[in-house]
């Protein structure tokens, strides 16, 4: 397995693969892996040829006072976990080679960026977006792998990559999750004990409006509304937003028709988790 730091460098490797006939997956991280992102890393394994694992935290997604500076690193670690799910390659690079002087830059999808997390983190996903559309230039993969535990940011790949015609196929993995349901998260890392204990409380609050709405409960204020108490009962410090939206235009939706999306962000001190499920009639 090889580590490259240059995008330059990146790019001749992967335009000699394609020149081979490799087929390139590639799984856009910012590191600190954990049992998610290996899932996504096995699957590009067994799919293609090559694999790349990019391991950059993207300064341009991050809003001022979010957590940049404490996000955890550790490449070593990383890179074992890596070469043992069968990686090829490990793209590394600093933030001055992704965005020298001069760089202006970005890629939006509108609407869809704009609500949900997008309301509460501005400029987020046009990062998000912006860094991707990048690495999909550099890696040139055929393939590309996302998890479904960030379903918005899943979503909105999906849309730039189809409204920019970008020769990639996106694939979205289902969310990994603790023994407590608590979904894997490099975040997670933040949280002291209470504080991790006291989490679990999303996934049981996601998964009774999934038996709700199995069992015929169709009313999105209502559901929601169980979620929100469910959820309070553990004393978070704040509830950002728990919203059932259209599984493709993130819209609100006030009834279940045939499914539609649980989604939540709630803070347990001074770090925020996001979760979500896929409810089904
Ligand atoms: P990061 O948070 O490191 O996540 C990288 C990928 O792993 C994302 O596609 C994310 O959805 C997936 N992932 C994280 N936790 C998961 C879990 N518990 N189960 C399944 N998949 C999981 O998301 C980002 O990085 C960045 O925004 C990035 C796309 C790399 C752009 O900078």
């Amino acid at each position: 397995m090889r580590i490259i730091r240059s995008p330059k460098q990146m790019f001749e490797v992967s335009q000699k693969l394609k020149k081979r006939g490799c087929r390139t997956g590639l799984v856009p991280t910012m590191g600190a892996l954990h049992k998610g992102h290996l899932s996504l890393i096995r699957r590009a394994a067994q799919e293609n040829d090559k694999v790349v694992v990019s391991i950059f935290v993207n300064p341009i997604q991050f809003g001022p006072k979010e957590d940049f500076r404490r996000y955890p690193r550790n490449l070593k670690k990383d890179a074992l976990l890596c070469r043992n799910e069968n990686a090829d390659f490990i793209f590394y690079p600093s933030a001055a080679l992704m965005y020298p002087p001069g760089f202006r830059t970005q890629v939006s999808v509108r609407e869809l960026s704009d609500v949900l997390c997008g309301a509460y983190r501005p400029g987020h996903f046009q990062g998000v977006t912006t860094v991707v559309a990048k690495l999909f230039n550099i890696v040139m993969p055929d393939t590309a792998y996302f998890g479904q535990k960030d379903a918005q940011q899943a979503l909105i790949i999906q849309r730039m990559a189809k409204d920019l015609d970008m020769p990639v196929k996106i694939r979205v993995m289902p969310i990994i999750r603790e023994k407590d349901g608590l979904a894997m998260s490099s975040r997670n890392a933040y949280l002291d004990s209470a504080q991790r204990e006291k989490a679990a409380v999303l996934y049981q609050a996601l998964n009774k409006a999934r038996e709700s709405v199995k069992s015929g409960i169709a009313d999105c204020a209502l559901l929601t509304k169980r979620a929100r108490a469910t959820i309070i009962k553990n004393k978070p410090r704040k509830i950002d937003y728990i919203s059932i939206v259209d599984m493709e235009t993130l819209e609100p939706v006030k009834k279940i028709k045939d499914k539609a999306l649980l989604a939540l962000a709630v803070w347990f001190g001074n770090t925020r988790l996001i979760d979500n499920v896929i409810l089904k009639r």
